[in-house]
């Protein structure tokens, strides 16, 4: 089935093209995915390394798909996606697959991995649970990545990251431009009658970056730095203060593993690191400062609540993507959607007079 149809039918609330957001760790959660979803896209949760938010939070997604109206009628799956870090193994699966069983969402997302075994372990069993009622978007940053991964799993949807993506991704990789047209290329050989539909995601802010990923192959887009300009992301205000006020973020931002470091999240496999807001942590530490004064600055700033973000001080972790200077007002996850959905649908009109 070719991928708008396949779309249409797994996500049938949905619009074309598919707008996502990326199931941000306890930033993206039900009141994030739920708007995005009420305006036609599909939301993820982000229960990131950590099952023990799940039920909660599909809960709280069985609420809010009670008050909108679009939603109301999906009745096979939640309307909604929940994404997950494999790196964190065994028991993140065990504890949850019962609930995944349970609430069956539209797609589980799979990142991180330590080994590729563990893409096809959580793929096999999520699918056994739901009934393959569940599809499987997979994540991942490189060509070899996107073989590997079709052949050993054929998800549903390959999530093809780029290097511009706020957040987590691997340290060394392309941007999307040279990245999706050859992971296109690659799985098509391969996969024939049941290839992977692809979503682009990284550095897509607004309509003439998504249209830019349509014209690459992609039948939609994920966005995630976008969505931290929305009231529904679970973020402080001091966060979200820094994200507005960020610009030119090929320079502004940088990916690394300083955060993980100081936050403590050191769990994460070597090949990645995360993409953040430069500020005075990540200026200090390029002019030599030790990884023990550093942590106790960012302890400091951590007391400080919203003024660990105080511009000209700022030492908290602010992880977005190097499109953050695209955006600069916030707005609901709603609006958000279907801007630039018919944002896009308007730069690829325009783009077409050279045709
Ligand atoms: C603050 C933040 C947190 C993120 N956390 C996760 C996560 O927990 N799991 C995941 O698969 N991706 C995560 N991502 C990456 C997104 O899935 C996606 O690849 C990325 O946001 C796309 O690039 P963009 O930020 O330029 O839109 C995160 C991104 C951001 C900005």
């Amino acid at each position: 089935m070719e991928p708008l149809k396949r779309l249409q039918a797994d996500y049938p609330w949905t619009k074309s093209p598919l707008v996502s957001c990326g199931p941000m760790r306890l930033i993206a959660l039900a009141d994030l995915a739920v708007e995005v979803s009420r305006a036609g896209g599909l939301g993820f949760v982000g229960a990131g390394n950590d099952a023990s938010v799940l039920e909660k939070e599909f809960e709280r997604v069985k609420q809010l798909q009670a008050g909108a109206q679009v939603l109301r009628e999906v009745k096979e799956v939640l309307p909604i996606g929940v994404g997950f870090l494999l790196w964190a193994g065994d028991n993140l699966l065990n504890e949850a697959l019962p609930i995944v069983a349970q609430y069956v969402p539209a797609a589980v997302w799979l990142f991180a991995p330590n080994d590729v075994d563990q893409f096809t372990q959580w793929t096999r069993e999520i699918r056994r649970a739901t009934n393959k009622k569940t599809k499987i978007w997979i994540q991942i940053g490189t060509v070899a990545e996107a073989v590997e991964v079709t052949k050993s799993c054929q998800p549903d949807v390959l999530v093809v990251q780029g290097q511009d993506a706020g957040g987590h991704g691997l340290m060394d990789g392309a941007g999307l431009v040279p990245l999706l047209p050859e992971v296109d290329d690659a799985v098509s050989s391969l996969s024939k009658g049941n290839k992977p539909v692809i979503i682009a995601a990284g550095g897509i802010m607004e309509g003439r970056g998504a249209a830019a990923a349509l014209a690459l192959g992609a039948a939609g887009w994920t966005m995630g730095t976008r969505y931290l300009f929305s009231h529904e992301a679970n973020i402080a205000k001091g966060y979200r203060d820094a994200v507005v006020k960020a610009s030119d973020g090929g320079v502004n931002t940088a990916r690394g593993k300083l955060y993980d470091t100081l936050r403590g999240t050191r769990d994460w496999p070597e090949r990645f690191g995360g993409r953040g807001v430069i500020n005075e942590t990540w200026q200090d530490a390029k002019d030599g400062m030790s990884v023990e004064d550093n942590q106790r600055l960012y302890d400091e700033a951590l007391a400080k609540g919203d003024d660990g973000w105080a511009p000209g001080s700022a030492r908290l972790t602010t992880y977005a993507g190097a499109g953050v200077g695209l955006a600069n007002s916030v707005k609901s996850a709603a609006r958000i959607t279907e801007e630039v959905r018919e944002d896009a649908k308007r730069a690829l009109k325009q783009a077409s007079n050279w045709a």
